[in-house]
């Protein structure tokens, strides 16, 4: 366990690298704020965090993370309000998932008020970073690798933990086109579909190319077993509306993600009246829907993107088009919604932020 009081030792960059950025032209993930939090696990505990410039690492060559990949990471955006001040959206949900994504893969775990506390400490010292433009956010990025110098499997007696931050303009640029995929699966019932972990992100990236190649963005997972059933859609949980009812796969099978968007998504939506399905959803009765154009609105619910809204969905030989995103009343309410709440625009009436 991690001893009650963290006190955390900051080494502050003599140069900071701020006045360097375009920030009329911020990609997503490949720019970098100052500083980073490290923290080691050895000998059954914590150590003391601190926070130091943002360098690249050196590793041995058989540092156990990167043979058998006991790796796990976590997502989270701040935004500033016109008052200056940070907003972190919903920062416990992460810090619980980061949990379960430790016990899953075997890791020693992080008391989740102090996941947060330290989320707070990098982000506050870098808080110049924060971009003020709307779309734009502070994306940070915790995560934690085995670090063992050993190439036996076991799982790793030592760990680093790390938060590094980036400014981040939009994860995708236009409306994506989504392929419901039938061979290739994401997770297995009883695998590590529900953890944040780096091999799930891995095995993805050979049918989303696949995917690609035929002109599609992304992939609709669908069940290991029989692809029966829909799963998620690229790196985000998905979300229809069919019959005017929002309808998403209910995250109580293990091979899904407990999306912090999706469950912002499903909550709002509820309190604004709409009627919410979560549950299994079959490829069968989306592809009907579909035909019988009762798909009204269809998006990615994730932390990067935020909505990503789906403008084709492909099932075998059939290419379905669905009404043009301008003129989409869920999706666009919702966007709009939680892009203010991040921002401060409106009430937080939910209490969803941290705000410092
Ligand atoms: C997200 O949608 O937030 C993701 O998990 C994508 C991320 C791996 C860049």
């Amino acid at each position: 366990m991690i001893k009650d009081t963290i006190s955390i030792k900051v080494n502050k960059v003599e140069r900071s690298r701020i006045t360097d950025v375009d920030w009329d032209n911020l990609p997503f993930g490949k720019v970098f704020s100052d500083h980073m939090l490290v923290m080691d696990y050895k000998d059954g505990v914590w150590h003391d965090p601190e926070i130091v410039p943002f360098e690249s690492l050196s590793m041995h060559p058989a540092t156990s993370a990167i043979h058998y990949g006991q790796s796990i990471f976590e997502g989270m955006k701040a935004n500033k309000n016109e008052n200056n001040e940070v907003l972190i959206f919903r920062p416990e949900m992460n810090a619980k998932r980061f949990t379960e994504s430790c016990k899953r893969i075997c890791m020693p775990q992080i008391p989740e008020s102090t996941f947060i506390q330290l989320i707070q400490k990098i982000v506050d010292i870098d808080r110049e970073w924060v971009p003020s433009k709307e779309g734009h956010s502070l994306y940070i990025r915790p995560f934690m690798f085995a670090t063992d110098d050993f190439i036996g499997i076991k799982p790793s007696d030592t760990y680093k933990f790390i938060i590094f931050t980036c400014p981040v303009g939009a994860y995708y640029s236009q409306p994506v086109n989504v392929k419901i995929e039938e061979y290739y699966t994401r997770a297995a019932q009883g695998g590590v579909g529900r953890a944040k972990t780096a091999g799930n992100y891995a095995a993805s990236l050979y049918p989303a190319k696949l995917a690609q190649e035929q002109g599609f963005h992304q992939l609709i997972w669908t069940d290991a077993a029989e692809h029966k059933y829909i799963e998620e859609s690229g790196t985000m949980n998905i979300v229809f509306e069919i019959d005017g009812k929002l309808v998403t796969p209910s995250e109580d099978m293990d091979t899904i993600l407990r999306g912090v968007t999706k469950r912002a998504v499903v909550d709002i939506a509820r309190h604004w009246g709409v009627e919410v399905e979560e549950r299994r959803v079959t490829v069968e009765e989306v592809v009907t829907a579909l035909r019988e154009g009762r798909v009204t609105d269809a998006f990615g619910a994730g932390t990067a993107a935020t909505i990503a809204q789906v403008a084709k969905i492909g099932f075998r030989e059939e290419l379905f088009e669905l009404p043009d995103v301008t003129s989409r009343t869920l999706s666009n309410k919702i966007k709009t919604y939680l892009t203010d709440l991040k921002s401060g625009k409106v009430e937080d009436e939910l209490n969803w932020l941290l705000k410092f």
